[in-house]
């Protein structure tokens, strides 16, 4: 049931190449000019009277709204929120009929999102569930739905959830564009064949695993780290952070690069391992002079960075990883999978139960 893999967070992993092939599948025109989501109800007039859009999901889906929020925001130009699902019924969110509210699960049973969606609907919105169950309560109550063609996911720590959620997540915004005409055809192509790449890349990643493997063992032997990262980076470093975290037991905090010197400058000292994304070329600069200052305060520094920018990038730091190179918008979809692999073989390292951590529910029904 494990085909060969000692956990299925491994198996699952792997499988990542196909998920992402299938949640593509059949929603791609076939000149490759233009998405095609047939599912979704929604009118083009619909689309052009969005004002807004509020995306609601727990954990791990709430980090590929974090990457939606700006996959969205860039390809669409329509304002975006993101919450947590805990949080989002008690702040009285501005919920309008022209909101478009999308919920994001893996399991489509998690009750906070639940309840959000029955919030976002008795307010008057529309919801589109991004969710991995056909029937699930969360896609038998929303409005609109978009499965991510994951399969099973088993492991408690989402991976191929999350990362085919960044896959609707960029159909969806194509499909924005195109419909509210914010980026012409040749661009909305450029990204579909930057996409039908990333599950070779992705398999790029895991031919590699071994070299994850040394420096997740190395990161093993330390009880606190940081990951920073600008932009979609950011958001990849949290759910790294997050990732690591649960199954690992290693505490560690994800930083927007640039905030560090507003205050947890003062905790990076001697030896303190520091995860830093440089996938996004307009900000490379910003981020190297963050790496300087952890590095200054005697900070190890292992870099997951593009490839071609590895010679230029081993001058400031202590370890690195190159990626094969995607469009900026898409890194995440490839950016994860390094730390996927070093959170899976730093609980190895320690000797937990990678697919089953403590204290921890796959789907959590309570809110
Ligand atoms: C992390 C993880 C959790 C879930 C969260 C939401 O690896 O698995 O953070 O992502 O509980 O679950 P779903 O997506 O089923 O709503």
């Amino acid at each position: 049931e494990k085909a060969g893999f000692d956990h299925f967070m491994m198996k699952e992993i792997h499988e990542q190449p196909k998920a992402y092939r299938d949640t593509m599948m059949g929603r791609i025109a076939e000149d490759g000019k233009s998405v095609q989501l047939t599912e979704l109800g929604m009118t083009a007039d619909y689309i052009k009277a969005i004002r807004k859009i509020q995306i609601v999901a727990c954990g791990t889906a709430y980090h590929a709204g974090l990457v939606g929020k700006t996959v969205i925001e860039s390809l669409a130009r329509i304002p975006v929120e993101t919450d947590v699902a805990s949080e989002y019924r008690y702040r009285s969110p501005i919920i309008t009929e022209d909101t478009l509210v999308i919920v994001v699960s893996q399991s489509g049973e998690t009750a906070d999102t639940l309840a959000a969606l029955r919030e976002a609907k008795r307010n008057g919105a529309r919801v589109l569930a991004i969710t991995n169950v056909v029937g699930s309560s969360v896609a038998r109550e929303a409005d609109d739905v978009l499965i991510t063609s994951a399969g099973p996911e088993i492991a408690v720590a989402s991976t191929k959830a999350y990362t085919t959620q960044l896959i609707a997540f960029y159909l969806f915004g194509l499909h924005l564009a195109q419909t509210l005409g914010t980026k012409d055809q040749a661009y909305v192509a450029e990204v579909l064949a930057a996409m039908k790449n990333l599950p070779e890349q992705v398999e790029q990643v895991l031919e590699q695993k071994t070299v994850l493997r040394q420096i997740a063992d190395n990161l093993s032997k330390h009880n606190n780290l940081f990951f920073i990262g600008r932009g979609v980076d950011y958001a990849v470093s949290q759910e790294g952070s997050l990732k690591l975290k649960e199954i690992s037991y290693i505490h560690s905090e994800a930083y927007a690069a640039g905030e560090l010197k507003h205050g947890t400058l003062a905790l990076i000292e001697d030896g303190i391992p520091v995860v830093a994304l440089i996938t996004q070329e307009e900000l490379y600069e910003k981020t190297l002079s963050n790496i300087k200052e952890v590095k200054a305060r005697g900070a190890f520094v292992f870099a997951v960075v593009n490839a071609g920018a590895e010679v230029e990038a081993a001058k400031s730091v202590d370890e690195l990883f190159a990626i094969p190179k995607t469009l900026p918008l898409l890194a995440p979809a490839v950016a994860v999978i390094p730390l996927q692999l070093i959170s899976y073989y730093a609980s190895l390292a320690r000797g937990n139960d990678v697919d089953k951590p403590r204290n921890l529910a796959k789907s959590v029904t309570v809110e």
